[in-house]
């Protein structure tokens, strides 16, 4: 059994496909916001699982409920019903407002699932040519890595070499209402995007635009899609991203903190004259709504329902942005933040998202670069005042020691 970080680096490397450039840490334990490594030094975690771990490491109250009910009952695969995946479901409906939900495990599945249920809506109910449906989808987006949803990804590095692609995806300018409207034509079923493009780098649409699509697939007749996998569940500071401009989709796309950072559970939630299009056999999943998935699920549906995390996300959040707006001009030269969520644009002539990130790891916080020299921060939504602080000084901290280098090989050049 290996013991030091670097025996697991590189069993890692060495056993696994390089499909992660991890930074040099190995974690071993969590609690909230912290984490500890192999060799007992803690970390503050600002990444917070790509925000999957809103509610931070191991909630006492998240493992409560999911050791009582690993203890009686994990998978019946939905051939037969479970006594906790009903309640779920109508837990999930409600705090969407909606209908009905479809459950899944990953993010990526939800998407699949709401491209699958989008397009036969368009058949069945729209009446779009047969065989012809199209989804219109944004620049810069990430909705995951299968093979069709890579098909509209505009990430060289999430594509290249995967084709053949699937087709049907015309994709427009983030958060341009009049270039969604120009793209629409008879075969358009929906309009699938991010309310906040989180691994684009926390891209934030412009004022109006959630309202303005609102009244688009309103008009049109497509269905407005909206990925909260990422954004929803508290993190930017509402229940779901779309609720600050008062905009319900009609098909909310979720995961990550719905698993509470303990297990993957995602859904779609629609109303019945759009996921009733959905028949048996037609969709499935094998662990999509077993009973532990459902029992975690719904605590965090009932942690939710209280609001204090929302209320949280927006109070450290305001905190953070306070913080971080001190930074402009000193190596930083953008910032993006809602709720708890902050994208942070550095100096590419200074250093990059990597280095930074690096730079942070030393002194004790956690963070992980988006692209280039874009960093994004999510700390967990249980974080305290004093904890985003911590994260504040570090980055206050790496950025002068860059400046510092810099002045210095500067000074040094003949
Ligand atoms: C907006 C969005 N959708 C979908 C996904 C995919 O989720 P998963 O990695 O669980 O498949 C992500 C993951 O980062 C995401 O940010």
């Amino acid at each position: 059994m290996p013991h030091s970080s670097a025996e697991h680096i590189e069993l890692t490397e060495r056993y696994a496909a390089h499909n992660y450039h991890p930074l040099p840490v190995v974690l071993e334990s969590g609690e909230g916001c912290w984490v500890t490594d192999v060799e007992g030094r803690r970390y503050l975690d600002c990444l917070a699982g790509y925000s999957a771990l809103n509610f931070g490491h191991c909630h006492p109250r998240l493992v409560a409920r999911a050791t009582e009910q690993l203890q009686k009952l994990t998978l019946t695969s939905r051939a037969f019903y479970n006594d906790e995946f009903g309640p779920f479901a109508r837990d999930l409906a409600a705090l969407t407002g909606k209908d009905m939900v479809l459950p899944m495990n990953t993010g990526a599945e939800a998407v699949e699932t709401a491209i699958k249920v989008s397009r036969r809506w368009g058949y069945q109910v729209k009446g779009v040519p047969a065989g012809r449906a199209s989804i219109i989808t944004m620049d810069g987006n990430f909705h995951g890595r299968t093979t069709t949803i890579v098909s509209f990804s505009t990430d060289h590095v999430a594509t290249a070499d995967y084709g053949p692609f699937t087709p049907g995806f015309p994709r427009v300018k983030y958060g341009d209402v009049d270039a969604i409207a120009n793209a629409v034509d008879e075969t358009t079923v929906a309009v699938l995007f991010e309310p906040v493009q989180g691994e684009g780098g926390v891209i934030l649409p412009p004022d109006g635009f959630l309202r303005d699509l609102r009244a688009l697939c309103r008009e049109r007749d497509i269905l407005m899609v909206a990925d909260e996998v990422q954004s929803g569940l508290g993190r930017a500071g509402t229940t779901f991203a779309c609720d600050r401009e008062g905009v319900t989709p009609d098909i909310y796309i979720l995961g990550k903190a719905l698993g509470g950072g303990l297990y993957p559970v995602s859904a779609i939630a629609a109303d019945a004259d759009i996921l009733g299009v959905i028949t048996p056999g037609s969709h499935g999943s094998t662990f999509g709504g077993n009973p532990l998935a459902a029992a975690v699920g719904r605590e965090v549906i009932a942690m939710l329902e209280e609001g204090e995390y929302q209320q949280r996300a927006q109070v450290l959040g305001a905190r953070l942005e306070a913080g971080l707006r001190t930074m402009v001009g000193q190596g930083v030269v953008g910032i993006r933040v809602r709720g708890l969520w902050a994208g942070v644009d550095l100096d590419p002539g200074l250093l990059s998202g990597r280095e930074l990130c690096e730079g942070l790891l030393e002194r004790g916080v956690l963070a992980k670069d988006t692209h280039g020299s874009t960093i994004r921060l999510a700390p967990p939504l249980v974080a305290t005042e004093e904890e985003i602080d911590i994260l504040l000084d570090a980055l206050r901290d790496t950025l002068d020691e860059a400046q510092s280098q810099e002045a210095q090989s500067q000074q040094a050049q003949p």
